[in-house]
């Protein structure tokens, strides 16, 4: 099978509405309408509590990996193919077909993605930002600072380890495109308006 079927595959997967459906069924809201209007884990957070928050983080990494675990599964060693159906995997969860094209902020997706990217060491490298990401959260108390952070320190940690470059450039592009993603965090951030987990 070509790359593009796995790339489209990934998508698809990717864009299966995890947090929409969860806050849906279990509280009967449109999570869009509620808290920062986030479909991510954060925002499901804020709604049904800390239980559901990890649940949706859960679904949302296996769901942005499907495609490459599936790619791989398949036969596909290609490094280029990997890399830009994992990047499809959390377009998909940032932008879902399902949902009219607005979607998360793809930082459970990334970690996803980045734990079946590379293995075995890829298996280290994400847990290694979940690290960084729960450190900041407890030192500064804001997820989307410490998710943006954490998401840039991925690349760099990657290259040290030598990882290809399709992999390097992958895990860049998630950056930039989480960064993107959290436009207006960082300017609430800025204006000292974002919502913290220590006021
Ligand atoms: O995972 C997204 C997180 O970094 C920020 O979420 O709901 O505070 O915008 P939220």
């Amino acid at each position: 099978m070509n790359s593009l079927f796995w790339i489209i595959f990934g998508y698809l997967a990717g864009s299966f509405p995890t947090g929409y459906l969860a806050a849906r069924a279990v509280k009967g809201v449109d999570i869009r309408t509620f808290g920062s209007g986030n479909v991510g884990a954060t925002n499901v957070g804020r709604l049904m509590g800390k239980k559901w928050a990890v649940a949706v983080t859960l679904a949302d990494m296996i769901k942005a990996s499907v495609g490459i675990l599936c790619a791989r599964a398949a036969g596909v060693d290609d490094s280029w193919t990997i890399a830009f159906t994992g990047f499809s995997g959390v377009c998909g969860h940032n932008f879902p077909l399902w949902l009219g094209f607005r979607g998360g902020k793809g930082v459970a997706s990334t970690y996803g993605v980045v734990f079946f990217l590379h293995p075995p060491i890829s298996f280290f490298l994400a847990p290694a930002g979940g690290i960084i990401w729960f450190a900041l959260l407890k030192l500064k108390g804001y997820v989307s600072l410490a998710s943006l952070i954490s998401l840039w320190c991925l690349p760099v940690i990657a290259a040290l380890l030598s990882f290809p470059l399709p992999f390097l450039l992958l895990l860049t592009s998630l950056a930039v495109l989480s960064t993107v993603r959290h436009r207006e965090n960082i300017l609430r951030l800025f204006e000292g308006k974002e919502s913290s987990f220590k006021k």
